[in-house]
């Protein structure tokens, strides 16, 4: 599988998404997030994602604007919180979102949770947003089979995209929502795809990463590149963003993508919406 950072895939809409993402999850907004965005815009990323709940908003914005590229050669994905569910309240927070970036259009706007009773009524207003133009694309995040299956009925267009938490721990537990949204060509996006650090250490991962000659984190990043998602790694260490962005000079065998999928403990580092109703 030929890889580069370069690499994207292409929405069902049509607009392309680069493969590799970096997350700011947690990384505080001022300093901390501008200097991570500057130095993975550095290291060749061309996509961010964050949310309205991360804070950090406009930080993100300040470091695209201070970086010399042109609006349209970054991929810029948020989201939209909880408490702005509804059709109103969705329409406000993604203009909110726009001016905290200092944007004029979101490239991807997703649901950040599926929550029970409102869904509905906040995806007529994710497609109401892309017809209007302040986002190219829509999707979801943590939506699970169920959650899925309902927005199907009701949906006039399908989420592009549909953000999950996956890495080898986790995947076969995901499996299902995983296959469900190949089957519509929608998108999965990998969060958490280095575990939030916890299992980077691990034994039969660190031997893996010895057998290539590269860092856990760098396994796992390939690993979900070769398995076709988007995969989103966060951190604010310079170095480790350079690191995460140097995974494309080796490829994991057929035979170490199937260990690594053993490594499966339905591994959940966050909140879980499995059972979500
Ligand atoms: N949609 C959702 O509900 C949702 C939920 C969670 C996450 N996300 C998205 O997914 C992104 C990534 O997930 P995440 O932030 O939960 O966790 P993650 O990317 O799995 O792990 C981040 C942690 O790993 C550390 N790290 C990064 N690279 C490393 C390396 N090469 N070696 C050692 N440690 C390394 C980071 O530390 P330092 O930063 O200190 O380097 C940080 O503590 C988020 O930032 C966010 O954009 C979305």
């Amino acid at each position: 599988m030929h890889l580069t950072l370069e690499s994207s895939t292409t929405l069902h809409t049509g607009i392309t998404i680069p493969l590799l993402g970096l997350g700011v999850f947690k990384a505080s907004d001022g300093a901390e997030t501008e200097d991570a965005v500057r130095d993975a815009l550095a290291a060749g990323y061309r996509h961010v994602d964050t949310a309205m709940i991360y804070g950090n908003e406009a930080s993100v914005g300040a470091a695209l604007r201070a970086s010399a590229l042109p609006r349209e050669a970054v991929f810029v994905t948020t989201k939209l919180w909880n408490t702005d569910q509804g059709y109103e309240r969705a329409m406000r927070a993604c203009d909110k979102s726009l001016e905290a970036l200092g944007l004029d259009q979101l490239d991807l706007y997703l649901i950040h949770w599926p929550v029970e009773g409102s869904r509905q009524e906040t995806w007529r207003a994710m497609e109401a947003l892309l017809a209007a133009g302040k986002t190219r694309a829509i999707g979801v995040s943590n939506y699970m089979q169920q959650h899925l299956e309902e927005l199907e009925s009701y949906a006039s267009v399908l989420p592009t995209v549909n953000q999950i938490e996956l890495s080898p721990y986790n995947y076969l537990f995901r499996k299902p929502t995983v296959d469900w949204c190949a089957s519509r060509n929608i998108v999965v996006e990998a969060y958490s795809p280095l575990t939030k650090g916890m299992k980077l250490r691990e034994k039969r991962l660190l031997e893996i990463a010895a057998e290539y000659g590269k860092s856990t984190a760098q396994i796992l990043i390939r690993w979900g590149l070769q398995m076709g998602f988007v995969v989103l790694p966060k951190s604010t260490t310079p170095e480790r963003i350079a690191e995460n962005a140097d995974v494309y000079g080796f490829e994991l065998s057929d035979a170490d993508m199937a260990r690594l999928e053993k490594l499966n403990e339905n591994l959940v580092t966050g909140w879980d919406p499995t059972d979500a109703p």
